[in-house]
């Protein structure tokens, strides 16, 4: 029998130990919502986007100027520990290293990807916690 693995908590997991900035884990959390809604009734790996979701804004903890490319490097860190979704490399990584401004992803993925970290920021949870710090 095949486990289901729970692929949040292990992202989460990740996330919580590598950093755990509870700002930041909103905002993952959102992105991930947007990246499963609009992927939702498809036929695309939903492991992908809620791993890249997890990962792809760690490295702004060491430099945010260049934080897509050191969030690629703990994507290589997840990987070794969890080698289990090493076949979905390719796509973990296109969101990771393309989801900025500039960024031009690869794949299908990476396009869904890029633009749930916009719409996150539109995300109903995040605008309250943001609009918790105005007087
Ligand atoms: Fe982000």
């Amino acid at each position: 029998m095949v486990m289901v693995q729970d692929v949040n908590a292990i992202g989460k997991d990740f996330f919580m130990s590598t950093w755990g900035d509870p700002a930041l884990a909103l905002h993952c959390r959102c992105v991930i919502e947007a990246c499963l809604g609009m992927a939702k009734e498809t036929d695309l790996n939903q492991d992908v986007f809620i791993l890249a979701g997890w990962i792809h804004d760690v490295g702004r903890k060491d430099d945010v100027a260049n934080h897509e490319q050191v969030s690629c490097d703990y994507l290589e860190n997840f990987l070794n520990i969890n080698s289990q979704f090493r076949p979905l490399e390719r796509e973990i990584k296109d969101c990771i290293l393309h989801h900025r401004s500039s960024g031009k992803p690869e794949t299908l993925f990476g396009q869904i990807f890029k633009a749930a970290d916009k719409v996150a920021l539109r995300n109903s949870k995040w605008l309250a916690y943001k609009n918790s710090f105005s007087t």
